[in-house]
């Protein structure tokens, strides 16, 4: 099965991003998961400004629409005071099927660790955290069928195209990407105050951004 000769070859670079992403330590911290949403939100903005405009993803998977985490993650920062400058649509052309394919395996997959991460941050970092966590929870207790569901379209795709080592090559570029936008400088944000979505962003919090 494809499904599975995928996760093995990208494998390595699951093992990478876990070892960036400090959210799984005892000693994580409400600014660790701030930094990360920064990070995450740029990369997946920008990710998905292309795929929304790849020309046949929707016809192996009809939920597409649901399954954008931008809006998501915007809300999360926004809970959080986290200013996230929008990433600029790449531009150029729109990513081929199979390449929308191996940039969606990475963004659908990293909803299973979401679960984990989202239930390590709830015992260690409690209310602070709350109404800043529908990225991490994306598709709640439906994340099992929704990842099940992406994986049949994505297995009906090659079985049809035959496009087996573009999705890989493009889900390998996707890890890379994600690796170097988390390489990114850290923030100093000015306080771990949940900021309401009514609030007004403080001077330095605006400046913030980056
Ligand atoms: C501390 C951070 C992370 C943890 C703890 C974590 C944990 C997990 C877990 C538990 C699974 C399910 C494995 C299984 O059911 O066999 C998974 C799958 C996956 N994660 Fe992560 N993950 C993390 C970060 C990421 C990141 C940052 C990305 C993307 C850039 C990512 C992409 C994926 C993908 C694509 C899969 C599907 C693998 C497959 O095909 O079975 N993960 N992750």
């Amino acid at each position: 099965m494809f499904r599975r000769q995928l996760a093995e070859r990208t494998a390595d670079l699951h093992r990478a991003a876990e070892a960036v992403v400090p959210l799984m330590r005892s000693g994580v911290t409400i600014d660790d998961y701030r930094q990360y949403l920064r990070r995450w939100t740029r990369f997946v903005v920008r990710a998905e400004s292309g795929l929304q405009r790849a020309p046949g993803l929707r016809r192996w998977l009809p939920d597409l629409d649901e399954r954008w985490k931008t809006p998501r993650l915007l809300h999360d920062c926004e809970r959080l005071g986290v200013a996230v400058r929008a990433g600029a649509d790449p531009g150029g052309d729109p990513p081929t099927d199979a390449v929308a394919f191996g940039q969606m395996y990475v963004l659908e997959g990293s909803t299973l660790g979401g679960q984990v991460i989202l239930r390590h941050l709830r015992r260690t970092l409690g209310d602070a955290i709350d109404g800043a966590t529908r990225s991490l929870d994306a598709y709640g207790r439906h994340t099992g069928r929704r990842w099940q569901a992406f994986q049949d379209g994505l297995e009906a795709f090659v079985d049809t195209c035959g496009d087996h080592e573009i999705v890989v090559t493009a889900a390998r570029d996707t890890f890379h990407e994600f690796l170097r936008a988390y390489a990114q400088p850290r923030r100093t944000y000015p306080s771990a105050r949940v900021r309401t979505s009514t609030a007004r962003p403080t001077k330095s919090e605006t400046s913030s951004s980056t």
